[in-house]
């Protein structure tokens, strides 16, 4: 089977990277919409144009199955897509909130960027379950930018750490990293907070993938990346965060 995963850039590869672990045979088409990143500065108008684009492209590529590895996307566009695509179309948002309630935490963080907060899905999507979780929300819009310029430890990113997370630290037991971006700086994060337990979007989305897997088989699965901006950047990237080296990357222009 072949599925879509799609992000503004680095973040949806910590998502493939998970799919890739939990299912080496499935067949992959990433689209990464660099040329437009930092989604999570844009409207709702704007993401659910890009989304709509996206989707589009990927059916194209004829996938059975489209894992939005986004919160903002998630947050600003998830429900029209499901109305307007005839196809499983999976967010990040149901999914870590199913893990917050399994794990009954009561006073909970969420970083993630300024339209994922301002959008308060989590926080909708919380109280619906659970309306004695505290939640506390933090824009962090800081940290895509510097993991897109292939940084994820170090001064500038504890730094970060330091302006975002500090003032909750000793309010929450849980973190919500609500970008899919701060799966690269987790590390970071855990080694500064490390009585703060981790609840991971790139992780939980793809434990949802689970009930549309099909069709699994003993060969390995092909991966192809469409990105819309720089592939050159992309791939040094993927190299420097992830140590993928040899990927099919392809110009990813869907406004021809
Ligand atoms: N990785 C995305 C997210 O999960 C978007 C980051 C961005 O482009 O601002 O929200």
């Amino acid at each position: 089977m072949k599925i879509g995963i799609f992000d503004s850039g680095i973040g949806g590869v910590t998502v493939l990277n998970r799919v890739r672990y939990k299912y080496p045979d499935i067949d992959i088409v990433f689209f990464g919409d660099t040329l437009r990143l930092p989604y999570g500065e844009k409207t709702k108008e704007q993401i659910l144009t890009y989304s709509r684009e996206i989707v589009k492209f990927l059916i194209d590529k004829e996938v059975s199955v489209i894992l939005i590895a986004c919160n903002t996307a998630t947050s600003l566009a998830l429900d029209e897509l499901k109305n307007e695509f005839n196809l499983p179309i999976i967010g990040t948002i149901d999914p870590v909130v199913d893990k917050l309630i399994s794990k009954n935490y009561n006073n909970v963080g969420l970083i993630a960027t300024s339209s994922t907060v301002n959008s308060n899905k989590y926080f909708e999507a919380i109280k619906n379950r659970n309306k004695d979780i505290n939640l506390i929300s933090k824009a962090t819009p800081l940290f895509v930018p510097v993991i897109e310029e292939g940084i994820t430890k170090g001064p500038i990113i504890d730094e970060l750490c330091n302006v975002y997370i500090d003032n909750m630290k000793d309010k929450i037991e849980s973190l919500i990293l609500g970008c899919t971006h701060y799966s690269t700086i987790e590390n970071s994060i855990s080694t500064k907070y490390p009585n703060i337990e981790i609840v991971n979007s790139s992780f939980e989305i793809v434990d949802e993938l689970e009930k549309y897997i099909s069709d699994r088989n003993n060969k390995k699965g092909k991966v192809e990346f469409y990105i819309s901006g720089s592939q050159d950047k992309f791939r040094s990237n993927i190299k420097k965060i992830f140590g993928i080296e040899d990927a099919n990357i392809y110009g990813g222009n869907i406004n021809v």
